[in-house]
This record gives structure tokens, sequence and C-alpha cells, in this order.
């Protein structure tokens, strides 16, 4: 199941959201599916970036049709908001719920949670819940979520998810990549259980040059234009997700990731390894109770009988 830039089907007449479309793979993404005819709502958290995103992906490029969706992924209040907008739109058909942070210094979102858990998993996990209706009125719409190689290994501390017993970077950065994972899989259960049309699937871009090592420091710069050269483009990062969101034979609890070199880069995406921890059932269950509880929001699907 190899797929390739130019296997992306055409995607005129569907919608598609990218959360962290302004830079890095999330830009990369937007414009892979907008060239295909997609129309593509940048669901940013700053305007000018979102602005300067869309001259961009507009230059040279007439039939490009996109718009500025304000979401910060921190704050539930925007979260609710960005919902409530993108409903308005005609029919949604894409959703991929692709922005992060990766290795602040320690911080919380306004709710509470920190910053990395908060932004890259309960905040798409908030997301995603209050657009489910709208989803599933469309259709066989799909939710791309994105994950990493940093899942592995990584384990979810549910006593600790605001940091106040101790916070580790990277330790914290990986919790919440197999979030997105555990996430991604319990949502495909509940909704095959549920007969939802909704498809969940996930993917990972390996390693690949962009804005993501910006909390890194001189070790980040050197690092990042290492990997550009060595390893993947923030473009080739972008297409396990664009295999994800378009491939016809991609399922429900699919995951891509790149070909090429463990994983890490490659020209051509296909099926990724997913961890044992992130295919563990009772902790997606435990984790998706946790979400629902500190989000405040509730997807409202039943677990799958066999759960
Ligand atoms: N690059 C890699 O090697 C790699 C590897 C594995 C997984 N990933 C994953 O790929 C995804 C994209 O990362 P990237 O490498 O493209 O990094 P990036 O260049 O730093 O882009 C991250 C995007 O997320 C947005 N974002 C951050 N916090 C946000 C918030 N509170 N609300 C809304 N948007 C927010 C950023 O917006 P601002 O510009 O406004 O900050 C930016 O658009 C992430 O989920 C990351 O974990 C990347």
């Amino acid at each position: 199941m190899s797929f390739a830039f130019s296997d992306i089907p055409d995607q005129s007449g569907k919608t598609a959201i990218v959360t962290g479309a302004n830079t890095g793979i999330g830009f990369a993404i937007a414009e892979g599916l907008a060239r295909k005819g997609a129309r593509v709502l940048l669901a940013c958290r700053d305007a000018d970036k979102a602005r300067e995103a869309q001259e961009r992906l507009a230059a040279g490029h007439e039939r490009v049709a996109t718009e500025f969706l304000p979401l910060d992924l921190a704050n539930i209040a925007s979260i609710r908001e960005a919902a409530e907008r993108a409903s308005q739109e005609d029919r949604i058909d894409i959703l991929v719920n692709n922005a992060g942070v990766m290795m602040p210094p320690l911080s919380r979102a306004p709710g509470g949670s920190e910053l990395q858990f908060a932004v890259n998993h309960l905040g798409h996990f908030a997301f995603t819940s209050l657009l489910l209706g709208k989803l599933a009125a469309d259709g066989r719409a799909r939710v791309v979520n994105q994950s990493s190689l940093a899942h592995r290994g990584a384990a979810i501390d549910f006593d600790n998810l605001d940091a106040r017993k101790g916070y580790g970077r990277t330790k914290f950065y990986g919790q919440s990549k197999l979030a997105n994972l555990l996430f991604t899989f319990e949502f495909d259960r509940r909704l095959r259980a549920a007969n939802s049309p909704v498809v969940s699937l996930a993917c990972h871009p390996g390693i690949a040059q962009t804005e993501i090592t910006r909390h890194m420091g001189v070790f980040g710069n050197v690092f990042g234009s290492l990997v550009g050269t060595v390893l993947n483009t923030s473009e080739a990062g972008a297409l396990p997700a664009l295999q994800a969101a378009t491939d016809p034979e991609a399922q429900g609890g699919d995951y891509f990731g790149p070909y090429g070199l463990r994983e890490m880069s490659g020209r051509t995406s296909g099926r990724a390894i997913a961890s044992k921890t992130a295919q563990d059932p009772l902790l997606a269950a435990r984790l998706w109770e946790k979400s629902v509880e500190l989000s405040g929001i509730d997807p409202g699907l039943a677990p799958a009988p066999s759960a």
C-alpha cells in the first residue's frame, strides 16, 4: 500500500480543515489538499501568520481556495468558537489534527493541563468532538491525527497530567503523541460500534525539518537543517497525512508513516508501526474518559462492546 504524491486523487468539491496550517507539515498538508482542488480552512492561532500562509498558498495557483479559521488549541473557549464557525460550512470532508508543540519549558493551558498534552491531544479531542455531528452529517468524513515516532516507549501518567508532580519535556511530548494514537484507535472503535460514517485514522511525518525545534535553542537549529538535508523536508513529512486524508484504500484505524529509513524519511508512505501500548484498548478507554472530564466535552460515543 505504497502511496506517492502522484496518487493523491482529485479533491474538488471537498472541504478540509488543517490545524497548525500556517507553517511546517500543516502548511504542506494544506498545500497538497488545496492543489488537488479542496477548499482548505487553515485552523491557526495567529491571524498574521495564517494570512501570510494563505498568500503563499495562492501564489501562482489560481484555483487555490483557502479560509482562515481562528483556533487556539490551548483554549477551550477558542475551540468552541472555531467548531461553531466550522459547523456553518456547507460540508466538512477532512479534518487533519496536525498542530503541535514540542518540548517547551514547563507551561500549562488555561484549563490546567500541561501544555503539550493540552494542545497536542486534549484540544484536538475537544475540537473533533464538537465537530462530530457535522462530520457525521456530511458522510464519510475523515479525521486524521498527527502522531510521531516519539509515541514509542511513552506512557500516560494519569496522576500527573498537569505536571504538578514533575516535568520532563521529552517525556511529556512522547505522552502527548501516544495520546494521539490511543485517541485515534479508540475513536475508530467507538465510531464503528455506533455505525457512524466518520472514519478515524492516524499518521506521522517521520523526522522533518520544520519549526518544531523552536524550543530547542541552537541545537534545534543545527539539528533542524541536518534533518532537512538527511531526512525529511516538511513536504515529504506531509505525505502520510495526505495518504490518510485521501487514499481511497485507507480504512478506519489505519496508521501511516514514511516508508524509508525505519519510518524516519521517504518519498512514499504506507503502513506504520504503532507500539503495543498505543494499541491497548483499556488504556485508550481510560484516556477517553479522562479527556471528557478534563475538556468538559463529551462526543457522546459509547465504548465498543469488547472494550
Ligand atoms: N517535524 C517533525 O519531525 C515531527 C515529527 C513527528 C511529529 N511531528 C508532528 O507534526 C505536527 C506538526 O509539527 P511541525 O513539525 O510542522 O511543527 P511546526 O513547524 O512547529 O508547526 C506547528 C504548528 O502547530 C501550531 N500550534 C502550536 N500551538 C498551537 C495552539 N495552541 N493552537 C493552534 N495551533 C498551534 C503552530 O502555530 P504557530 O506557528 O502559531 O506556533 C504551527 O502552525 C505536530 O503535531 C508534531 O508533533 C513533527
